[in-house]
């Protein structure tokens, strides 16, 4: 029994452990490797703009699921400025809706992504969407301070 027990914990723990690392997978790249955060802004409201091309959406009021946030990661927006970052989009038909490069007037193409995202990254960053982002209404002062440190100037706005 003791030893059941000790593999019920060993196990839970690792499931904890694997979770977070989603996440902060995810995290890091949103901020960083794939730039998300440059036009969607850090706390994912879409406070990129006006420096970043297009007007980003507000991912904490998104009402995408798991599988459309991966399908919009995967093969951008068509026609709109949110780019790409499967490195197989409209190459492989199979990924975005049966489609290809020459599928689409060069205008409504959607651009490539700074760096492209493996599924695994793509998987990581949809769940940080979904824990951190959706549905977490404005940013607070709280939850910028945890990001940038208590006392910091940049946090004075919210709240
Ligand atoms: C060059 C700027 C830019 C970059 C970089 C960018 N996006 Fe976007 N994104 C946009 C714009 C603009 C839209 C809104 C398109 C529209 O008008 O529907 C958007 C829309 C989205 C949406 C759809 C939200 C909804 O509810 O409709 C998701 C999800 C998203 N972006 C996630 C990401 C993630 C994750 C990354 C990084 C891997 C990223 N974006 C990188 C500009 C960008």
């Amino acid at each position: 029994m003791k030893y059941i027990i000790f593999l019920l914990i060993v196990f839970i723990n690792s499931n904890l452990f694997a979770a977070d690392d989603l996440f902060i997978m995810g995290e890091r790249a949103f901020e960083s490797k794939a730039n998300c955060a440059w036009c969607h802004g850090v706390f994912g409201d879409g406070k990129g703009h006006p420096r970043s091309p297009g007007i980003a959406a507000n991912l904490r009021e998104t009402v995408l699921d798991e599988e459309l946030l991966t399908e919009v990661l995967n093969c951008g927006i068509p026609g709109k400025a949110m780019p790409f970052f499967n490195r197989k989009a409209y190459k492989d038909p199979a990924i975005c809706w049966d489609t290809v490069f020459d599928d689409y007037e060069k205008e409504d193409m959607p651009k490539k992504g700074d760096k492209t995202l493996s599924d695994q990254k793509v998987k990581a960053v949809v769940h940080y969407i979904l824990v951190n982002f959706k549905d977490r209404g404005k940013v607070t002062k709280t939850e910028c301070e945890e990001k940038f440190g208590a006392g910091t100037k940049l946090c004075k706005k919210y709240d």
